[in-house]
């Protein structure tokens, strides 16, 4: 039986990526360490309950005592480490939490790792830290070409740079001390459970209750969308398969304009609702966000050919499955937008 200690495991891709594993292995032990900040949520967890293989342990990534006890405690085999900060506008208007988090953070789960594996010199068999990154440590693209894993990093918001931060630290443990370690970079997740803050979740709750639709700039901003259980089965692959020191781009070719997004999910919504003051006219243009990124575009050939991954869900199909999720689960969006969420609304959003 493998023992992980996932962090971050009740948040979007976090949570997913639990319930992927548990319906994939039988014999498994997944250790759940999360804070549940704003964006943590144990509803998510809920096809979880009463399972023994899944072991939440609320905390923070950065408790040194807590998380040398997790170790001591299950002598984990691996480490899939999501926890994080995640929202880029979060990172314009408070970039330091970003630097605890996902930089003082990942250190620590690094020298935590470290010390319980490296025995005598020698790193114990079969362990592995896996980070997982994003596109956006490697900055923006032009119109054409795609990022590789060989791309320059060249982050630009304080959440790509804090991710990079992290992801060479990573990099530095596997150079200096030989840690086994793995670096996965996927493209925008969407799909159940992600929080109304980001792009996708926010147009559906806001179309749904015929608020208007904030698009930032002039809404051909580019990003290269995941459905999020393709990313779950990349990471299962990366622990188990990929070549220690390796970094691992994933994505599926699904790129869109943000616009393209937006008037989709009002097309698919306008019609399932059947009601006609679901329109474009909801659509509003609103200022740039501070350093936006032009375009993302993941090249998946090296996860494709050294691992055999590959997406299974085509962005058609991906964003059917995730409105008709978020139709079904009209309680989880209200418990999420009440209470902070609005103030968060109002600040993020009345001055643009
Ligand atoms: P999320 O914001 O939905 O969830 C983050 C989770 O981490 C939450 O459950 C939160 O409670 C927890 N957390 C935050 N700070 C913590 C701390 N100090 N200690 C323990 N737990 C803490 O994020 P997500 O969208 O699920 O992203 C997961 C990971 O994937 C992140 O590392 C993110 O950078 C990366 N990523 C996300 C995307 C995307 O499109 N969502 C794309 C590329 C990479
Ligand atoms: P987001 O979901 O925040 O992901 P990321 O910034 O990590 O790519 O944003 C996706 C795209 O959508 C990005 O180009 C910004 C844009 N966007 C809007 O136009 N309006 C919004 O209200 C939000 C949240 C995002």
């Amino acid at each position: 039986m493998k023992t992980y200690l996932v962090t971050g495991g009740a948040g979007f891709i976090g949570s997913n990526f639990i319930l992927y594993m548990l319906k994939k292995h039988a014999d498994i032990r997944l250790v759940n360490l999360d804070k549940l900040t704003y964006a943590g949520n144990l509803e998510n967890l809920k096809e979880a309950e009463g399972d023994s293989r899944h072991i939440f342990v609320q905390g923070d990534i950065c408790d040194k005592e807590l998380v040398r006890g997790l170790f001591e405690k299950y002598d984990f085999d691996y480490v899939v480490n999501f926890a994080a900060e995640s929202h880029v506008d979060r990172s314009i208007t408070n970039p330091e939490i970003f630097v605890e988090t996902n930089v003082s953070g990942t250190v620590n789960l690094l020298q935590c790792a470290k010390e319980s594996w490296l025995r005598g010199g020698v790193w114990a068999e079969g362990k592995k830290y896996l980070q997982v990154s994003t596109d956006e440590v490697y900055g923006s693209l032009g119109a054409e070409g795609y990022f590789t894993e060989t791309t320059p990093l060249c982050p630009h918001s304080p959440y790509s740079a804090s991710k990079t931060s992290a992801d060479m630290f990573v990099m530095a443990f596997h150079d200096t001390y030989g840690m086994p370690v793995n670096i996965t970079r996927c493209s925008n997740n969407y799909g159940p459970y992600q929080f109304p803050e980001k792009l996708i979740p926010l147009m559906i709750n806001n179309v749904k209750n015929k608020k208007q639709l904030p698009v930032y700039g002039d809404g051909m901003n580019i990003r290269d969308w995941l459905y999020v259980e393709d990313h779950c089965k990349a990471i299962d692959m990366v622990a188990e398969n990929g070549k220690v020191g390796e970094v691992y781009n994933v994505g599926g070719h699904n790129e869109r304009p943000n616009i393209f997004i937006v008037k989709t999910i009002i097309a698919q919504l306008g019609q399932r609702l059947c009601d006609p003051e679901i329109g474009e006219n909801l659509i509003k243009y609103v200022a740039d966000r501070l350093g936006h990124d032009r375009r993302y575009g993941i090249d998946p050939e090296k996860i494709k050919n050294d691992l055999g991954w590959y997406p299974e869900t085509t962005f058609e199909v991906g964003i059917v499955k995730t409105i008709d999720w978020y139709l079904a689960h009209e309680e989880w969006m209200e418990h999420v937008t009440s209470g902070a969420y609005q103030d968060y609304y109002d600040n993020m959003y009345q001055n643009k």
